[in-house]
């Protein structure tokens, strides 16, 4: 790839803008007029506007990328296609990114290492709320250089004032967000205004043409000068007397015989060898694939950073980041997601959310979720200590994905600014005495029976009497009731989604306290969302936590209304009441699964005992 740099080096770039913006149709262009499309393809292109006579006799080139696109989804590259072109005078990489609704996910993959990003707005429309978004999340990225391609400027006659009002109304946005260079640009990308050629329509315009602009502007990568950061994509082990770690360079150099340093455990060796694609190698740099061995026979795993003894990277599981969300349901504070920092996968949570960014003023406003497109400073947890870079650093080590469990779709995207201390200097206290023998004390096995369902479902009922049966057996148990807690430790909460999360997380801290003392524990609470019931499991050893999910349908629960709620809530008298106005996801895989219909409470407590006596009995 070095090769292909010119004297003013490799630029690498990326657009934002949606489909209508033009954005295919602009990359098109630049293409098509710095003559780099191959014969061939041109000729297809040429045949199919033809044929589908979008812009009479001129090209469509947005057929040309949109055409590309359409590989895409037949599966053959990923969210990105990085695109190369070259003039005479630079080598160019635009990260090519599909234009459809999901085009913040995709534009924040393709930007962490592009130089420069070209915003496009319609001439027609001016700066709209999606332009400064835009804006903002390559000034977050790290973008250094923006263009403002205002595009169509022919529909609006090449008029000189509204360009000018475009650019005044952008610059105003733009100025505070610390970008070395902001050049706003008329062009029209179907008829090659200001691409490549200065256009004539626009004598009033004196700055660079769009190319002219991407082979002259100074960028510097830097990735190279920066630390040296490895993080680990697997062991490579293929017998005994050999053990590389391979995976690609983050971020600066590292030679044979350099002393690194496993980040997350500190043990330290040197590189005994570096192997690259055609055997060994001296050095390694950003980008480059290779497997490095150690000289020691230390502890290295998937994920794991190597970096230089004398510049590690921080090491932290509480830190602050900034949090873009681009899933459709919104982040709710306390759920637990997967989270990837380079190669390393963690669970990790939102524990707050310090501010949300209105992206129209940019002022910081309070928020209690982050929905679609939704830009937040949050404080994370995670299970395991990351480490990292703030992303001011280092692009490549500072940045995360979390991804949703349930779903596994990518759900969000972060740049993190700092590590929490507030944990470092806290200790787990090993106790002389243990759970296992509080247990043995009462001669019982902890355990969390966990009874979820709608409102009136009857968990209450059947977990008070499967309670007062253990205890006459001599068990010692304790009963969390939704209700209940809701007087107490959960007065502070109410009935949105995030409170409901924040609730199920509570009552899972507590329950693992009581488990830890030895005790059987019975909760019952709605717990409407898979997610916290599958992470209170999780607190639990294995074997520890019972799901008995009280399956009496919607319908039977508003006939027996024991509380009245049900009238309530569907008079509209009751908001988020679940069953009615928000929604229950039942289990998919619950220990005990009650029908409640045509049985007695009894019936379906001596159901429960009969699992927990098989249990306690093995
Ligand atoms: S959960 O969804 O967060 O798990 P929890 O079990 O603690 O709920 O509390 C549910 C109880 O609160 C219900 O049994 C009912 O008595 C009461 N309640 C009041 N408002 C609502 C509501 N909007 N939705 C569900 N339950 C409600």
């Amino acid at each position: 790839m070095h090769g292909m740099d010119t004297a003013r080096g490799l630029l690498r770039f990326l657009t934002c803008g949606s489909v209508d913006d033009g954005k295919s149709t602009l990359i098109g262009r630049l293409l098509y007029d710095s003559k780099l499309i191959m014969e061939d393809t041109l000729a297809t292109i040429e045949k199919d506007s033809r044929k589908h006579g979008t812009v009479g006799e001129e090209v469509d080139l947005a057929l040309l990328v949109d055409g590309l696109e359409a590989e895409r989804q037949q599966g053959i590259t990923i969210d990105v296609a990085y695109r190369f072109f070259g003039t005479p005078k630079r080598s160019f990489i635009v990260a090519d990114t599909p234009g459809h609704e999901q085009y913040t996910r995709n534009m924040a993959t393709g930007a962490s290492n592009s130089d420069l990003a070209i915003i496009l707005a319609d001439a027609r429309k001016g700066v709209l709320t999606q332009t400064r978004r835009h804006t903002y999340i390559c000034s977050l990225l790290g973008i250094r250089h923006v263009v403002l391609a205002v595009n169509k400027i022919d529909l609006v006659g090449f008029d000189e004032a509204t360009f000018d009002r475009i650019v005044g109304d952008w610059a105003t946005f733009a100025s505070g967000l610390g970008f070395q260079t902001m050049v706003p640009i008329p062009v029209s990308a179907r008829f090659g205004d200001n691409v490549t050629q200065r256009s004539g329509n626009t004598p009033w315009y004196r700055g660079p043409t769009l190319l002219g602009h991407l082979e002259a502007v100074d960028v510097e990568h830097g990735v190279e000068d920066k630390s040296f950061r490895f993080p680990v994509q697997w062991v490579n082990r293929p017998n005994l007397d050999f053990r590389g770690f391979s995976g690609s360079v983050a971020s600066g150099r590292a030679a044979v015989g350099d002393a690194v340093v496993v980040a997350a455990s500190g043990r330290t060796s040197h590189i005994a060898r570096i192997l690259g694609p055609d055997g060994d190698v001296d050095v390694c740099s950003a980008g480059d694939a290779v497997t490095i061995c150690l000289a020691d026979e230390v502890d290295v795993a998937r994920g794991d950073v190597l970096a230089p003894l004398a510049d590690r990277p921080e090491l932290a599981d509480q830190f602050a980041a900034h949090l873009l969300w681009m899933d459709e349901e919104a982040m709710l504070p306390g759920r637990q997601y997967l989270m990837r920092v380079g190669n390393l996968w963690t669970t990790a949570s939102v524990t707050a959310i310090k501010h949300r960014v209105d992206v129209n003023t940019l002022e910081h406003a309070a928020a209690k979720k982050l929905d679609l497109n939704e830009i937040g400073f949050c404080n994370f947890s995670t299970a395991m200590r990351v480490p990292f870079d703030a992303y001011t650093e280092n692009r490549q080590t500072g940045a995360f994905v979390l991804v949703d469990r349930l779903s596994n779709r990518t759900a969000g995207a972060g740049m993190i600014s700092f590590g929490l201390r507030r944990a470092t200097n806290i200790h787990q206290e090993e106790f002389l005495v243990d759970k296992r023998a509080r247990a043995a004390l009462d001669h019982q096995k902890p355990l969390v029976l966990w009874f979820t369902g709608l409102s009136g479902s009857g968990k209450s009922t059947v977990a008070k009497l499967v309670e007062q049966a253990l205890y006459r057996e001599g068990r010692h148990t304790y009963t969390l009731d939704g209700d209940n807690l809701r007087f107490g430790l959960n007065r502070d909460l109410g009935f949105t989604d995030q409170d409901r999360v924040e609730n199920i997380r509570r009552v899972g801290e507590v329950a693992k306290l009581f488990v830890d003392a030895g005790v059987i524990v019975l909760c019952s609470f709605i717990s409407p969302f898979r997610a916290e019931r599958r992470m209170v499991r999780e607190m639990m050893a294995d074997g520890e936590f019972i799901e008995v999910f009280v399956d009496t349908p919607v319908e039977e629960c508003i006939r027996r209304d024991p509380k009245g709620l049900y009238a309530k809530a569907l008079r509209g008298a009751i908001q988020n009441f679940t069953g009615v106005s928000s929604p229950y996801e039942p289990p998919e895989q619950a220990e005990v699964h009650l029908h409640t219909v045509g049985r007695t409470p009894e019936q379906a407590a001596v159901e429960v005992l009969d699992h927990v006596r098989r249990l306690i009995a093995s």
